[in-house]
């Protein structure tokens, strides 16, 4: 079983699309081990999404979930990782296809309900970050 880490972001979260996205989760047969929600960090936001720290939206980025309510979870079940990604669609919303939790809910580039890890390596890092102590 694998362990995969999945954020409702703050769009999601305002628009009242948690039970959406966690019922989408579960009905694939995948399981929530943790979830919490709270207003993360500036500084913990910025971290996570380091690897685009160069971009120009970096800062668009960090603004629309610091400071805002979001759920961050550890999800798990066979190849969570992957299939987690599968299920939440393409961040294009020209390319996310519909039945994907992005291709029913969002139409914007930026601004997309869900993160989900998109490596082992990613899944190890995020969940470390979100869930220390
Ligand atoms: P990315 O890691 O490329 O996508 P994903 O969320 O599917 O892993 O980008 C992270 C987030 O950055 C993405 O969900 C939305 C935002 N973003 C923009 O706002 N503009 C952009 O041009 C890109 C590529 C991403
Ligand atoms: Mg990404």
């Amino acid at each position: 079983m694998e362990k995969t880490f999945i954020m409702i972001k703050a769009d999601g979260v305002k628009r009242g699309l948690i039970g959406e996205v966690i019922s989408r989760i579960e009905r694939k047969g995948y399981r929530i081990n943790k979830a919490k929600l709270f207003k993360p960090k500036r500084e913990l936001v910025e971290e996570h999404y380091i690897e685009h720290r160069e971009r120009e939206f970096f800062k668009g980025l960090v603004d629309y979930i610091a400071d805002e309510d979001v759920m961050a979870m550890e999800v798990e079940g066979e190849d969570a990782i992957e299939v987690m990604r599968l299920l939440i669609g393409d961040k294009d919303p020209k390319v996310a296809g519909p039945g994907t939790i992005r291709g029913d809910f969002s139409s914007s580039l930026s601004q997309n309900i869900v993160h989900g890890s998109d490596s082992k390596e990613s899944a190890e890092r995020e969940l470390h970050l979100w869930f220390k102590e």
